[in-house]
């Protein structure tokens, strides 16, 4: 029995799509692992599951109707939804997911979602193509910014005899993320004082002018996102992105690899660093003080570049400063692993995440990233990912490792 569990209280909203029965088998490991949970079963939840099976799982009567009389005079749906360490989503159809992303509230699971003030994690599942609908990532997005957590989808075969993304997530896999947020309000992290770099750098041409790149930001920021939500004192260093900044994060706004540098060594000491930005390699060695004529002499053909400092190399060779770990990325187009392992040495940092950026991936300015975890004794292969649930993983690796040392040193 894992103690994050023992106790614990899960709300179980169970969405209507052929994944539901996977939460039969989710209740029975809550369960053995000790948390007590309560069920609402959406109308269309009904003609997946019974009602019957559900309550003889949890052992605890199960609820439905918004205006059921007995329900509101033994535990009323506001307090349904606050009395509960975690409120989880599975399956979270497209449908239930546009109605939490606008906060309607008409029956008793949307209701609860609106009303409750504990962390949510939605299990998303549905068709490959309604995942990938614009109208389901803006939803998906919007949950995400509320501070939604997610878990999956995975991609595998759909039952409709299709293969893709929209796979809910197995229940070991929701559990161990239910286990992370019920950590998460332990605050893991707590004490822990994390930098993180994200979004790419701006190296000046001209006034006006610019060599930069195709990162987002999405995968530093939600790592940052994450990292806050396990307790952490997190200072998120960011490149231009037209992100918000994450809640509860400290976020410092450079433009150039210098002033990314600068700001990082300002935040020192820490006990993580995690450099997730993609830095320009290469700088031009004089701006121009005046925007550059296309008559001139000097067209941008004739640019004299300069290399920028590492950043990731110059925090993992900091002395007495050095973080007790250091995380980078690598973002690769051909031999992953060895282009990794070859950073992982050269850099000296602890772990690379690696990933293919090659643009049939789509993972710059994506939503979706499939690492390869490197580190000095081996590599590990994760499943493709929305990078809020690689953010989530991430986080709770490093939550890991600080709690193992701590045993270690104890
Ligand atoms: N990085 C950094 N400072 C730089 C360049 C890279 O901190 N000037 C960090 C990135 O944030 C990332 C890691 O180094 O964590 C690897 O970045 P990547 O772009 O994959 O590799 P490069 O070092 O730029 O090497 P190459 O372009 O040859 O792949």
């Amino acid at each position: 029995m894992n103690s994050e569990f023992k106790g614990k209280r899960v709300l179980l909203i169970i969405g209507g799509g052929i994944a539901a029965y996977k939460c039969l088998d989710l209740i029975r490991r809550l369960r053995e692992q000790g948390a007590v949970v309560r069920v609402i079963l959406t109308a269309s939840a009904r003609q997946f599951v019974t009602e019957l099976s559900v309550a003889t799982l949890s052992g605890e009567k199960v609820h439905g109707d918004l205006f059921d009389l007995t329900d509101e005079l033994e535990i009323g749906h506001i307090q349904l939804a606050r009395d509960t360490d975690l409120v989880v989503v599975a399956p979270a159809t497209a449908n239930l997911m546009a109605r939490m992303a606008h906060g309607l509230a008409d029956d008793l699971a949307t209701t609860a979602l609106l009303a409750t003030d504990k962390p949510v994690l939605i299990a998303p599942a549905m068709n490959t193509r309604m995942w990938e609908k614009p109208a389901t990532r803006r939803n998906l997005a919007r949950l995400i910014d509320d501070g939604v957590r997610t878990v999956g989808p995975n991609e595998g075969f759909l039952a409709e005899g299709e293969s893709g993304m929209g796979r809910m997530a197995e229940p070991a896999e929701i559990l161990a993320a239910i286990g992370q947020c019920l950590k998460a309000g332990a605050g893991a992290l707590a004490g822990k004082r994390i930098l993180i770099t994200s979004g790419p750098t701006w190296e000046a041409i001209d006034p006006v002018r610019y060599i930069a790149n195709r990162s987002s930001g999405k995968q530093g920021h939600a790592i940052a996102a994450s990292l806050a939500r396990l307790g952490a004192e997190v200072v998120l260093v960011s490149g231009p992105v037209a992100l918000p900044d994450p809640q509860g994060v400290r976020t410092i706004r450079v433009e150039s690899a210098r002033q990314m540098l600068e700001a990082c060594e300002r935040e020192l000491p820490v006990d993580a660093a995690i450099c997730a930005a993609a830095v320009a390699d290469w700088r031009v060695e004089a701006e121009a003080g005046q925007k550059i004529k296309k008559k001139a002499k000097s067209a941008p053909g004739g640019l004299n570049l300069v290399e920028n400092p590492d950043i990731l190399a110059s925090l993992s060779r900091h002395g007495a400063h050095r973080p007790q770990l250091v995380i980078g990325f690598a973002a690769e187009t051909e031999n992953l692993i060895e282009h990794a392992r070859v950073k992982l040495t050269g850099k000296g940092c602890d772990w690379i995440l690696a990933n293919d950026v090659s643009p049939a991936r789509g993972v710059l300015g994506g939503d979706e990233n499939t690492i390869h975890l490197v580190t000095a004794g081996g590599s590990e292969a994760w499943p493709k990912m929305h990078k809020s649930a690689v953010a989530e993983a991430l986080a709770g690796r490093i939550a890991d490792h600080f709690a193992t040392s701590r045993k270690a040193a104890e």
